[in-house]
């Protein structure tokens, strides 16, 4: 079976993304750019099986759907509550959201703490970009439903195993 009829919409998003990267923006810019691609084709996306898109009990999992050398496209599930570790990235980071409600808290490293510095809800319909640094948070599904969000990563994470950079444990104050 063709990858294009597994990962409806994918093929042109891939594509839509090569010619951004292609142009050799900066990270920030290079987000907001791919960001700008997503809200246009988010309703195309339909990337995941049936099976894929029921999630699992243990965590919110990661499906890499395209990694090449400058790029990388991940959908990730969410079931109602569950929530990624305080985290930064490798790479400059575009997600939208198709379901669900990811909540995401923005924090600052101070050397021995982190403090809050903001808050975001992120619907469905919603697209956002970011990229390193300031770019330390912790994203949680508060919705009921089974969440689903497609990031565009700027690095191949085939290779290095994870969009992040560190995961922060430290007390927040
Ligand atoms: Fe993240």
């Amino acid at each position: 079976m063709e990858l294009a009829t597994v990962r409806p919409g994918l093929d042109d998003l891939v594509a839509g993304i090569a010619a951004i990267t292609g142009r050799g923006l900066g990270g920030r810019a290079a987000a907001h750019a791919v960001a700008g691609l997503l809200r246009e084709r988010l309703h195309t996306l339909d990337p995941l099986t049936p099976q894929e898109r029921a999630g699992s009990p243990e965590g919110y999992v990661s499906h890499i759907l395209h990694a090449q050398e400058d790029f990388s496209v991940v959908a990730v599930v969410w079931r109602p509550g569950q929530e990624t570790a305080v985290h930064d990235h490798l790479a400059w980071c575009a997600f939208g959201v198709i379901s669900g409600i990811e909540h995401e808290t923005l924090y600052r490293d101070m050397g021995d703490h982190l403090v809050e510095i903001g808050r975001a809800d992120n619907r469905p319909g919603d697209v956002s970009g970011f990229a390193p640094p300031g770019d330390i948070h912790r994203v949680r599904n508060i919705s009921a439903e089974v969440g689903l969000s497609v990031h565009v990563y700027g690095t191949d994470v085939s290779r290095s195993g994870s969009s992040v950079r560190r995961v922060y444990d430290l007390p927040v104050r």
